[in-house]
C-alpha cells in the first residue's frame, strides 16, 4: 500500500567537526513519513521513508487529517526500522531534531510529539528544524558539499525562495513567490490537465514527450527588477491554452513541455539575478523542484558559462526527507542549541528569523 525506501549509507565521512553524536531526524510536515540517523563524523547512517501517495491519490491532493493519522501509525516502526538499519539502539542516540513547521499542523504535531517524547525519555536534547532550512542544507549530504557564502534557490510545493546564505543559521531573504510556489504551479497545471496527484512529477515526464515552441507561455516578473516570483498567471495561460485547444495526448505532453520551460527559464533569469546583486559564485539548489531534470540540466549548463559553482541534492533528498531534518539539526545541536522541552509547531514559519524563534 505504501511506498517505502530504506537506504544504509555506507559511512560517508563528514567535513563537519567531529563530536561523535548520531542525531535522529523525523520529518512529518505533508505526506511523507522520513526518518534518519546523521552523525556529524560518520555522516548519513541510515534513513528510510514511507510515502502516502498513494493514500491521497484518490482525493486529487493532500488530506490533512489522513496525513496526520498516517503518520501516527508509521512513524514508530519507522524509527525502529532506521536505528536497527543504522545498527544502533535508540541508547546510542545523542540528540533528536523534527521538522518543526512549516507545514499541515496536525502532521508536525505528531513528528514533534513523537521526537519530545523520545528525548524526554531518553534524557537527550531535541531541536525543532525549519523545514526549508532542512531542504537548503540537503547539499551538504552530498560527498562534495557547498560552503558558505551562496545563493540558494529553495523550490518546492509550499514556497519558492532566493536565500543569501552567509553562513549556516544567516538567512536572507531575496526574493520569495507573491502567490503560487513552483511545485504547486506543477501540481496545479498537471490537475488542470487531468494529470494525477503527485501532479510535478507527473507533468514533468510528460514534458519530455513534448515538442519544441508548440506553445509559448510568459515567465512572469523577469521583465522588471527584482528577485520576487509570480506562478498564478502561468497556470491560468494553460488552463486557457488547454481549453482552446484539441486536447490530444500530444498536445497535453506540447503544453506540459512549455510550461516546464517557462518556470525553468524564469527561475534561470532569477538565479543569475541574485548572483550578480549578492557577487555569490555559488548556486545551490533544493526542493522538490530542485529533482526536475529540465531544471537541473538548464541550471548546470548556466553555471559552466558562467563559472557559478551549482549544487544539488541527490534526487531523493531534493524531495522531503528525514536525513535533511537529521543533519539540519545536528548542526544546531553542534552549534550548542538548547530548548526548553515544550511541544511548538510553526505551521507557518519564516526560514531568516527561524534561529531566533527557536530560541526564543
Ligand atoms: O519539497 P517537497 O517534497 O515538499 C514540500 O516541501 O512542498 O516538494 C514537493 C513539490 C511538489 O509540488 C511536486 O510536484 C514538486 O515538488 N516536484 C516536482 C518534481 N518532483 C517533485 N516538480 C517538477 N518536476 C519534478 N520532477
Ligand atoms: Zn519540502
Amino acid at each position: 500500500m505504501y511506498s517505502i525506501r530504506m537506504t544504509a549509507s555506507n559511512a560517508k565521512r563528514s567535513v563537519h567537526a567531529p563530536i561523535c553524536a548520531p542525531v535522529l531526524g523525523v520529518e512529518t510536515s505533508c505526506d511523507e513519513t522520513g526518518v534518519a540517523v546523521y552523525d556529524p563524523v560518520r555522516g548519513l547512517l541510515a534513513h528510510a521513508l514511507y510515502s502516502q501517495i498513494r493514500l491521497h491519490a484518490d482525493y486529487g491532493g493532500v488530506v490533512p487529517e489522513l496525513a496526520s493519522r498516517d503518520h501516527v501509525r508509521k512513524l514508530l516502526p519507522l524509527i525502529r526500522a532506521t536505528l536497527a538499519q543504522a545498527g544502533l539502539g535508540v541508547g546510542d542516540l545523542r540528540g533528536v531534531a523534527y521538522t518543526a513547521g512549516p507545514g499541515l499542523v496536525g502532521a508536525l504535531l505528531v513528528g514533534a510529539t513523537m521526537a519530545r517524547a523520545l528525548a524526554w525519555a531518553l534524557d537527550l536534547p531535541a531541536v525543532g528544524v525549519h523545514h526549508m532550512e532542512g531542504h537548503l542544507l540537503a547539499p551538504l549530504l552530498e560527498a562534495d558539499p557547498p560552503a558558505p557564502p551562496f545563493v540558494a534557490l529553495l523550490v518546492s510545493g509550499g514556497h519558492s525562495m532566493l536565500i543569501e546564505v552567509a553562513a549556516i543559521g544567516r538567512y536572507t531573504l531575496l526574493g520569495d513567490t507573491l502567490d503560487d510556489a513552483a511545485g504547486e504551479a506543477f501540481d496545479k497545471t498537471a490537475k488542470l490537465m487531468d494529470l494525477p496527484y503527485p501532479g510535478g512529477p507527473v507533468l514533468a515526464r510528460l514534458a519530455e514527450r513534448g515538442r519544441a515552441d508548440a506553445f509559448r507561455f510568459a515567465r512572469p516578473m523577469t521583465d522588471r527588477p527584482g528577485l520576487d516570483f509570480s506562478f498564478s498567471g502561468l497556470k491560468t495561460q494553460v488552463l486557457l491554452a488547454w481549453q482552446a485547444s484539441d486536447q490530444t495526448e500530444q498536445t497535453k505532453a506540447d503544453i506540459a513541455r512549455a510550461f516546464e520551460e517557462a518556470i525553468v527559464e524564469t527561475l534561470t533569469i532569477k538565479c543569475r539575478r541574485a548572483l550578480a546583486a549578492t557577487g555569490a559564485r555559488t548556486l545551490v539548489v533544493a526542493g522538490g523542484v530542485g529533482a526536475n531534470r529540465h531544471l537541473r540540466a538548464r541550471l548546470a549548463e548556466f553555471g559552466a558559462s558562467e563559472s557559478v559553482r551549482v549544487y544539488f541534492p541527490r534526487l531523493e533528498f531534493c524531495t522531503d526527507n528525514g536525513a535533511m531534518i537529521a543533519l539540519a539539526g545536528a548542526l544546531r545541536l553542534q552549534a550548542g542549541q538548547r530548548e526548553t522541552p515544550h511541544i511548538k509547531v510553526h505551521p507557518r514559519w519564516d526560514l531568516h528569523r527561524s534561529h531566533a524563534d527557536a530560541r526564543g
